[in-house]
């Protein structure tokens, strides 16, 4: 994996310690490789580019704010997740200019974190791309081990309330596919068919 641009993943690792990123980036990283896939198409570096960089604005934004606005009822639209969109456009324009990546390579990335969370329709088939891997994470044992807590729930829970919103939050057929993979396999390994409820210990 890191055999894909090893100068940005250095570049971006003063930034991936925040909400786990360190995690989440690199799952999401594998996940835009499969999905790439399925849609030669797509400009492949300008995905590889955008999922790796997307969530670098987490690192400098208000941390408490992360947990007391980045979830909850409105979620998707909050001032701490629009912030970390802008931060993430200023701090990706950096490391891609200094890394000597051309303008419309830049500008074609830094278009996609600029609302990858809080613009809901994507414009191009690389953002359709980046808003599918950057989603398939919570299918994965660890996406569920760290969004469980993050949403105080149950790995049982956690994974019922994904399952039920995965068909309508993925733009393309291969991320439908992969979801569902997924999540058949965390479901078996995390054994959420028996742990229903949790019990207090004897
Ligand atoms: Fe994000
Ligand atoms: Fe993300």
């Amino acid at each position: 994996m890191a055999d894909d641009y090893p100068d940005v993943w250095t570049a971006a690792l003063p930034y991936m310690r925040a909400r786990k990123n360190d995690v989440h980036v690199p799952l999401a990283f594998d996940f835009a490789l499969q999905l790439l896939e399925h849609h030669p198409e797509a400009e492949r570096e300008v995905v590889l580019l955008a999922i790796l960089l997307h969530d670098c604005g987490w690192a400098v934004v208000d941390q408490e704010a992360i947990f007391t606005e980045g979830f909850g009822p409105n979620m998707m639209e909050s001032d701490v997740r629009r912030a970390h969109e802008l931060e993430g456009v200023r701090i990706a324009t950096g490391i891609l200019d200094t890394l000597g990546y051309p303008a419309a390579v830049r500008d074609a990335v830094v278009a996609i974190i600029d609302g990858h969370d809080t613009r809901r329709e994507p414009r191009s088939i690389e953002d359709e791309l980046v808003k599918d891997a950057d989603a398939l994470w919570r299918f994965t044992p660890a996406g569920v081990a760290v969004a469980c807590d993050w949403f105080g729930e149950t790995p049982r829970a956690y994974c019922d309330r994904t399952e039920l919103e995965s068909g309508d939050r993925m733009n393309t057929q291969a991320a439908r596919d992969i979801a569902r993979r997924e999540q058949a396999r965390t479901r078996r390994l995390l054994r959420t068919a028996e742990l229903v409820d949790p019990v207090a210990a004897p």
